[in-house]
């Protein structure tokens, strides 16, 4: 049986881990690729995992590689290409940075990897997925963001901290752009069934939200050095999962939102069915007033991104 083709982008942070997290949960063979400034270090990262194999026991073959005619004919691509933010920036900040770079991988992946889906990673994301969606001219399904996966595993974290319970019994959603406007669904969110408004009170549950919300603030005052990369990894890892394997997760990604809930053609975290296709439905969900509220809010912050980001572009 042929093994899938996984190729990241970006041999940092989120890069390596997510590469490292494939490879040993077996879900294809790897390709890692970083630019000719970096010259052998993704080779030297791609051969250090896979000598990880016989004691982690994965056979995944793992290649570090400057030159995108290794990545051809991948099934899916993931873009972690950028600069990460450091203390006192935001997602934002890195806007113009990232943008000319997300696009230049995108013009890449369309010549080589033409029928591949690809995960955007880099921020801003939302405007990110915009960026490769307009460069790679891939049609939008094929086209996602990693997010919403993200956000809930920190709400989840935060919440079976609070109530002293496993991981595993949270279940919650969360919707909008990856940043502080995004927006906690308490409707959605249970705790081995049982409606967590049954559990704690509304002021709880607030200072729990807002924690989620500047959950990569906190972890980039942590580091001082760069951001996240274990819990985005391993969003990004579920993600190539449900790809590769057909599994037909319901999970919140950030999806090209034209028609679906009146968002007018712009990447937002909404639920969706993530298959071998790509995002193969978005699922749409009544909103309440505050959630609807919050809902547009957040995307207006998107589309006013990525209209910063088109001017950047088109003068650059
Ligand atoms: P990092 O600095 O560790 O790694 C980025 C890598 O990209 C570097 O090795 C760099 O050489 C490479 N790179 C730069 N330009 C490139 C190009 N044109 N082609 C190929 N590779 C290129 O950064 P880290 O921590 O891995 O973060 C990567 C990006 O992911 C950042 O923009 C960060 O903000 C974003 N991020 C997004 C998350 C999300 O939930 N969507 C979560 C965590 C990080
Ligand atoms: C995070 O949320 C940096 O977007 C990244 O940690």
């Amino acid at each position: 049986m042929r093994r899938a083709k996984i190729t990241v982008i970006g041999a940092g942070n989120v890069g390596a881990t997510t590469a490292h997290w494939c490879a040993g949960a077996e879900l294809g063979d790897v390709v890692l690729l970083d630019i000719p400034q970096t010259e052998d270090m993704p080779r030297g990262k791609a051969l250090d995992l896979r000598q990880s194999g016989p004691i982690m026991g994965f056979d995944s073959e793992i290649q570090g590689t400057n030159d995108y005619n290794a990545t051809a004919g991948s099934d899916v691509v993931v873009i972690t290409a950028g600069i990460p933010r450091k203390p006192g920036m935001s997602r934002d900040d890195l806007l113009s940075t990232n943008a000319q770079i997300v696009g230049s991988v995108a013009e890449q992946i369309s010549r080589t990897s033409p029928e591949a889906v690809i995960i955007v990673v880099s921020n801003p994301l939302d405007a990110m997925a915009q960026r490769a969606l307009q460069v790679s001219g891939f049609p939008s399904e094929r086209v996602v963001g990693q997010a919403g996966v993200l956000d809930t595993a920190r709400y989840r974290t935060f919440l079976a901290m609070e109530l002293g319970v496993s991981v595993e019994d949270v279940s919650a959603l969360l919707l909008g752009g990856h940043g502080d406007t995004m927006v906690p669904m308490p409707s959605c969110t249970s705790v081995g069934g049982i409606p967590v408004s049954r559990l704690m009170d509304s002021a709880r549950l607030e200072a729990i939200v807002d924690r989620t919300r500047k959950g990569g603030a906190e972890i980039v005052g942590l580091l001082k050095t760069g951001s996240a990369y274990y819990a985005p990894a391993a969003a990004v890892t579920q993600m190539v999962e449900a790809i590769v394997r057909d599994k037909k997760r319901l999970i919140p990604c950030a999806a090209y939102c034209d028609k679906e809930y009146g968002v007018g053609g712009y990447y937002v975290g909404v639920p969706v069915i993530l298959g071998s296709g790509g995002v193969e439905k978005i699922v749409e969900l009544e909103l309440d007033e505050q959630e609807a509220a919050d809902f547009d809010k957040s995307v207006q912050a998107v589309r006013d991104l990525v209209e910063s980001m088109n001017k950047l572009t088109a003068s650059s």
